[in-house]
């Protein structure tokens, strides 16, 4: 069986910082798997490969055995709104829209009517606990439930891949456990993964197994036998 996504050998320079160096990477679906490593080891750069945002030098990223580079810029798009999720660290919801409109904009942005879109954006606000913040502004929440608009918001379109960068960051540790909570129990629900990064050992328990990058590489952790 061939795994959801996959990376190989990828290698990706800024200017004279090689980011990436080799780093290879696979996830199924239904899994959790947390990318850790120090600061400045290349794990953003990492997931922003892996979800077609940055292109890399050298390497292949496959999603469902096919090669993101070779779709086209629309084809691109499409994979990035249909079939993936994103959570940020600061929540990176549109100040000017309310919340459930926050959460209702992949499905706008997909062509659903407002109705419909904002139909469903209610059951999963609902589902993380969320649902008397619709029609609050992200301005007027607090960074906990911020964080869990985000998720919902994410999960809206029932994405196969759920990015997650340092999406617990911001957050003490009780609103860190519940949105790892509410991450890993939607993963489970609907079988779909979640590329985890972290600095957080805490966090990353939550995980079903572990990547380190160091230094732009990475590798599996030795399990003592
Ligand atoms: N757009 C960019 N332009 C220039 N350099 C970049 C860019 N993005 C990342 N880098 C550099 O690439 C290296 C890896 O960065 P990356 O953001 O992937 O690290 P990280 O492991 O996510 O770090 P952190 O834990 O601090 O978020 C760093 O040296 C960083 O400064
Ligand atoms: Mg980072």
């Amino acid at each position: 069986m061939t795994a959801l996504l996959t990376a190989s050998a990828l290698r990706k320079s800024f200017g004279p910082t090689e980011a990436l160096v080799s780093a290879s990477f696979a996830i199924d679906a239904g899994e959790v798997v947390a990318v850790m490593g120090p600061s400045g080891s290349g794990k953003s750069t990492l997931l922003h490969c892996l979800a077609g945002i940055v292109r890399p030098d050298e390497g292949q990223v496959r999603y469902q055995g096919r090669d993101i580079a070779e779709l086209s810029d629309s084809e691109r798009t499409a994979l990035r709104r249909d079939e993936f999720g994103f959570v940020f660290q600061f929540g990176q919801l549109v100040p000017e829209l309310s919340c459930l409109e926050n959460v209702a904009l992949p499905l706008r942005l997909a062509g659903l009517r407002r109705r419909q879109a904002e139909a469903t954006a209610r059951e999963v606000m609902a589902r993380v606990d969320v649902a008397e913040l619709a029609p609050k502004r992200p301005g007027e929440v607090s960074g906990g439930q911020g964080q869990r608009v985000a998720i919902a918001r994410a999960l809206v379109t029932r994405p196969k891949v759920i990015f997650a960068d340092e999406p617990t960051g911001a957050l003490d540790s009780l609103n860190g456990e519940r949105i790892m909570q509410l991450l890993v129990g939607a993963a489970k629900e609907s079988d779909a993964a979640v590329v985890l990064v972290t600095h957080e050992a805490r966090v990353a328990a939550y995980s079903d197994r572990e990547v380190v990058v160091r230094d732009g590489r990475t590798r599996e952790p030795v399990v003592a036998a």
